[in-house]
């Protein structure tokens, strides 16, 4: 975008890097695209506090261009493609970056066999680096700008990744809600429209299943050009965000826990109605949604869940003294559904 191109006023050097970049879980889901990495919906997500990716890049300038990457240690040739091919879509962006040579090294500070999505928290470190070396190389040091552009970046290489370089409550897609949201970069909510409630929350990710998830997120984007529902869901997304924003902003816990379940439920549910069809939950997943409904009836205690696009469930709940219950209770009834007793403890905090 015209903001964002740069002109080809840089001197390139050799180079090494490091940055880190943390994942996020959306509240209001970005389920579907249009051409550019458009999302057909505005989507808010907390950002995570554990869960993150190291990366450091060493640029070797004047080198062929090459990509060579290293996922904790052991290459990765098909990753290193990906990023090719990501660096030269980038090119009218950042005009030095096909003017070297690439050794990148990646770590996720989450199991890599945990299913939680690496490419959020991975394409912000990457966009992190890069604009860091942009830095470098053309001498420019605005420091919000260089945010701005490694979320425009990060959207380029995966959509929900923009919402990744900011802490809290992050926003992606233009909304009439938040003054100065975009399609083509993500921006904070703002911290004083957030009540209280919200701002200590833990996210703990039981892994009901591990391993690669049945289907990538470009394909279930895909899926929603050819599903009926499509454009109601559009619409809903819109509407379900003003309804958040108020909820945010009033301290309406049993809204916010009401809505958060539904935005969930309705990204699986669009799976369902895609052609072809898919069920990313697993029987662990939707036993553990049973079992928090009962117990919040039973209990009134604030302990619900989201998901992600696979069968890992992300269960909320405030981080203060009173929620033991709540843990007796996971550990008890729910943990016994995950694949192999493990759970990725992770905190929200704003
Ligand atoms: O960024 P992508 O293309 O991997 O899409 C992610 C979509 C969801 O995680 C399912 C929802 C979201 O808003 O993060």
């Amino acid at each position: 975008m015209k903001n964002f191109t740069a002109n080809s006023d840089f001197t390139i050097s050799d180079q090494s890097v490091f940055e880190t970049c943390p994942s996020n879980i959306a509240l209001i889901k970005y389920w579907g695209k249009f051409v550019g990495q458009i999302p057909a919906n505005p989507s808010i997500s907390f950002t995570l506090n554990h869960c993150k990716t190291n990366t450091s890049v060493d640029f070797f300038g004047n080198e062929n261009f090459s990509v060579q990457t290293f996922l904790s240690g052991n290459e990765e040739k098909k990753f290193s493609e990906k990023i090719e091919k990501y660096f030269r879509n980038i090119e009218i962006y950042l005009p030095w970056i096909l003017k070297g040579k690439y050794v990148i090294r990646t770590e996720n500070t989450f199991p890599h066999s945990s299913g939680i999505a690496s490419s959020a928290s991975g394409f912000g470190a990457i966009a992190k680096c890069l604009m860091s070396l942009d830095k470098i190389f053309s001498g420019k040091t605005d420091e919000d700008f260089k945010l701005k552009k490694a979320s425009f970046l990060a959207r380029l290489g995966s959509g929900s990744a923009c919402r990744s370089l900011y802490g809290g409550l992050v926003v992606w897609g233009e909304t009439p809600e938040v003054k100065g949201s975009s399609d083509l970069f993500a921006v904070k909510f703002p911290d004083d429209e957030i009540h209280p409630v919200f701002k200590n929350f833990n996210d703990w990710i039981l892994l009901i299943h591990e391993g690669e998830k049945s289907v990538s997120s470009t394909i279930g984007h895909a899926l929603m050009n050819t599903n009926p529902y499509a454009e109601r869901r559009f619409q809903e997304a819109r509407e379900n965000f003003a309804l958040m924003k108020k909820i945010l902003k009033t301290g309406d816990l049993q809204n916010f826990i009401k809505l958060t379940e539904h935005e969930a439920l309705t990204l699986h549910a669009m799976m369902m109605m895609s052609d072809p069809a898919f069920i990313l939950m697993k029987s662990g997943t939707l036993e553990v949604i049973r079992k928090i409904w009962n117990f919040r009836q039973e209990t009134d205690l604030p302990l619900f869940f989201t998901l992600d696009a696979g069968a890992n469930v992300h269960l909320l709940f405030p981080n203060n003294n009173e929620n033991q219950k709540i843990i007796n209770f996971i550990r008890s009834e729910l943990i016994p559904h995950t694949q192999n007793g493990n759970v990725v403890k992770d905190l929200i905090s704003i």
